[in-house]
């Protein structure tokens, strides 16, 4: 049981290992406001602050993020660039920050279309958090399933060109590995806020037997107890992975 949760829930809750959050909706709830998109992205980045701690907290042991996708690119340069710096104040944030957590950061994603200091950002909170044995948290960006499915192909033909492995011997376990997510196991729970029912190319080979819980609020107002009402919901399913 886990403490935290235990208040006015009738059931004993079952944690998932892995949680993954589509955090989707910061465009409408500035519109809503009648502030700039740019400002829901503002508020989005300092509530999944607090998110990550409070998943870190309860003893979530991996969470997964989408903060940019592939197809992010498209929006105006002025939303993309602010994002960017987003991401940069974000990351030396943590490295400060971070010290006193024990979260492990890692970026999943192509990292080589960001600038040069965004790059060696994101190395250097890599680097610094390698050693933390709490929370694996995953951020996506510009992170696309699609391309991630391509790549680990390349990884793996790659192998049996080199005369390391024979075509015949590539299982599903191989291929998760060549996944960014490489040895973490699948998550058992993927939340989405801003009420969309679609994955948007997120962790597609990662998601087969994952559980779904799909939220109308928008990403800034998710809230610590949306977390718990999550749980909750997930506790209740029962998840058969083809069985009985
Ligand atoms: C999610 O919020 C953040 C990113 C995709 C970077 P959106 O910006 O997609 O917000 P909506 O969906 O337009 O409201
Ligand atoms: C998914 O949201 C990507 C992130 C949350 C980073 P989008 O807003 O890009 O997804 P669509 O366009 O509604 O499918
Ligand atoms: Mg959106």
């Amino acid at each position: 049981m886990i403490p935290i949760l235990k208040k006015n829930r009738k059931k004993e809750l079952i944690l998932p290992k892995h949680i993954a959050i589509i955090m989707d909706g910061n465009g409408r709830w500035a519109k809503k406001k009648a502030l700039p998109r740019t400002a829901g992205h503002t508020f989005g980045a300092s509530n999944f602050k607090t998110i990550a701690k409070y998943c870190s907290k309860i003893g979530v042991k991996y969470l997964t993020v989408y903060a940019f996708s592939t197809e992010n690119w498209k929006r105006p340069e002025e939303e993309v660039n602010s994002l960017m710096l987003l991401f940069k104040e974000y990351l030396k944030e943590a490295l400060s920050d971070f010290q006193d957590e024990n979260i492990r950061v890692k970026v999943l994603g192509d990292k080589s279309a960001f600038s040069e200091e965004l790059q060696e950002l994101i190395l250097n909170v890599e680097e610094a958090s390698k050693n933390k044995d709490g929370m694996v948290l995953n951020i996506a960006m510009n992170y696309g399933a699609r391309s991630e499915i391509i790549r680990a192909v390349k990884l793996l033909v790659n192998e049996v060109q080199s005369g390391n492995i024979s075509i015949d011997s590539i299982t599903e376990e191989m291929f998760s590995k060549k996944m960014y997510t490489e040895d973490q196991p699948d998550p058992d729970l993927i939340i989405r806020t801003g009420g969309e029912y679609r994955l948007s190319n997120f962790l597609l080979w990662q998601s087969a037997y994952s559980e779904y819980v799909i939220l109308n609020v928008l990403w800034p107002d998710f809230k610590t107890k949306d977390i718990d009402d999550a749980i909750e919901k997930y506790s209740n399913r029962n998840r058969r992975f083809g069985g009985i």
